[in-house]
């Protein structure tokens, strides 16, 4: 298993070009099984989770073709209409195929994801929803059962709390359902809209993009897609942060200010110069004395729960009491013992990271348990005195595009060691 060796090198200057986004490209992958044909995705990140997406899709029959950051996916010839968990189990949106093929074929078996590092991940509601659209679920060693009579129908669903993965696979199962669906109190991140706007680009008839509720009206066969990915707003929060840590200045393009909001408040908040333009944002920590701050995790346009991990490295850095509360994964916080093994002084109550910021980081041997607690360690060993050595660094892989090289031209001194 590769880790990282991460040395101080001061601060981090420079341009950083963002890739496409992880989280949206993901579910747009199992859309291209809603159409015969080949789809066509481009800016498609090379990343550990895209090749897991594309053996899901693989085994159930489809044709796979990458051409530098373009992907097409050739739907023709779906065979099997099954996920296995020997893939599943390494990522959970693999999930996003349930409402496809069930949507497509009429019926599907798809392994239950399983645990996490983030404590129980249920996926009740997306089951709730195709149920709620005529589909029969059942439940079975280890695999839910996806059966429908004819076509899935039209209905409206009220999810009883925003799941951004539940809205994006009813979602996909409505454009195909008889009749219309109404999606109330639907998630409304970036990766949704940009999934329904594939979805629209396909044949798809959805009102509502953007807005809680979505109204779809089933149509009955879909055209291949073709289409960018987004780009990755939680890659570019990274590197953001991570020239705040280093109180550096860093310009992050290729990127969409709009969908910063919550996040570029609060680095305004604790006095980072923030300066954006249209596809660009510059935060400026040169010489700032930083200010602690209250940061509480919400649903979009709240701040994201995928970037408390890396404010929490940012704010063990900063002279006072923080506190980061996450209200989307009560126990996302693997990553506080570990930022307490380089020197932080972050102490957990319940829901909330109590951090007492200011002290010196010092290197040492840590470990990464999940993708975004693997950046903030990076993040940390960046600013912590002498060597930090982070092993299981195979998370990162699954979300982070050219990581280390794109840091590296910033200014930090980290090497790849493979072991
Ligand atoms: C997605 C993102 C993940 C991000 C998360 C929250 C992808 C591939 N992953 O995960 O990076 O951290 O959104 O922004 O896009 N829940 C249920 N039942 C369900 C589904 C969800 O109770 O059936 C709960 C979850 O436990 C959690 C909350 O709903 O507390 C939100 O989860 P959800 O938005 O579904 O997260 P994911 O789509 O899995």
């Amino acid at each position: 298993m590769d880790s990282f060796l991460v040395s101080p090198n001061g601060p981090l200057k420079g341009d950083v070009c963002i890739s496409g986004s992880k989280n949206a490209v993901l579910p747009v992958m199992a859309a291209a099984m809603l159409a015969n044909g080949i789809s066509k995705i481009s800016n498609v990140p090379n990343l550990k989770d895209t090749s897991t997406m594309s053996d899901v899709l693989r085994v159930i029959g489809c044709r796979i073709k990458e051409d530098k950051d373009c992907l097409s996916i050739d739907s023709s010839d779906i065979n099997h209409l099954e996920a296995p968990y020997e893939l599943v189990k390494t990522m959970r949106a693999s999930f996003y195929v349930l409402g496809p093929l069930v949507a497509k074929y009429g019926k599907c078996r798809v392994s239950l994801p399983g645990g996490c590092a983030w404590g129980p991940r249920p996926v009740d509601l997306h089951l709730k929803g195709l149920e709620a659209l005529g589909a029969k679920i059942n439940v079975t060693h280890g695999y839910v059962e996806a059966l429908i009579d004819g076509k899935l129908k039209g209905n409206t669903f009220s999810f009883p709390i925003s799941s951004v993965g539940a809205t994006a696979n009813i979602l996909m199962a409505a454009t195909l359902a008889e009749g219309t669906s109404v999606l109330q109190n639907s998630s409304i991140e970036p990766e949704i809209t940009a999934l329904a706007e594939y979805l629209t680009g396909m044949g798809a008839k959805i009102n509502g993009i953007g807005t809680r509720t979505l109204i779809v009206e089933g149509v009955e066969n879909l055209n291949p897609g073709n289409g960018p990915t987004i780009a990755d707003r939680i890659e570019a929060g990274t590197f953001l942060a991570a020239a705040a840590i280093t109180r550096g200045k860093v310009k992050a393009t290729n990127m969409v200010p709009a969908h910063q909001g919550a996040l570029l408040e609060v680095f305004e908040r604790i006095g980072c110069k923030i300066t954006q333009g249209d596809n660009w944002v510059e935060l400026d920590a040169e010489g700032c004395e930083l200010l602690p701050a209250h940061i509480v995790t919400m649903p979009y346009p709240g701040f994201p729960t995928d970037m408390q991990a890396q404010l929490m490295a940012l704010l063990a850095t900063v002279k006072g009491t923080s506190s980061v509360r996450d209200t989307i994964y009560n126990d996302r916080f693997k990553h506080v013992s570990e930022l307490n093994r380089l020197g932080a002084d972050i102490s957990l109550k319940e829901d909330t990271a109590l951090i007492n910021g200011g002290g010196e980081l010092t290197g040492a041997p840590v470990m990464a348990s999940d993708l975004r607690a693997s950046a903030a360690l990076v993040l940390a060993g960046l600013v912590a005195k002498e060597q930090t050595e982070i092993s299981r660094i195979y998370h990162l892989d699954r979300g982070y595009e050219n990581f280390e090289s794109k840091l590296s031209a910033l200014g930090a001194k980290l090497e790849r060691v493979n072991g």
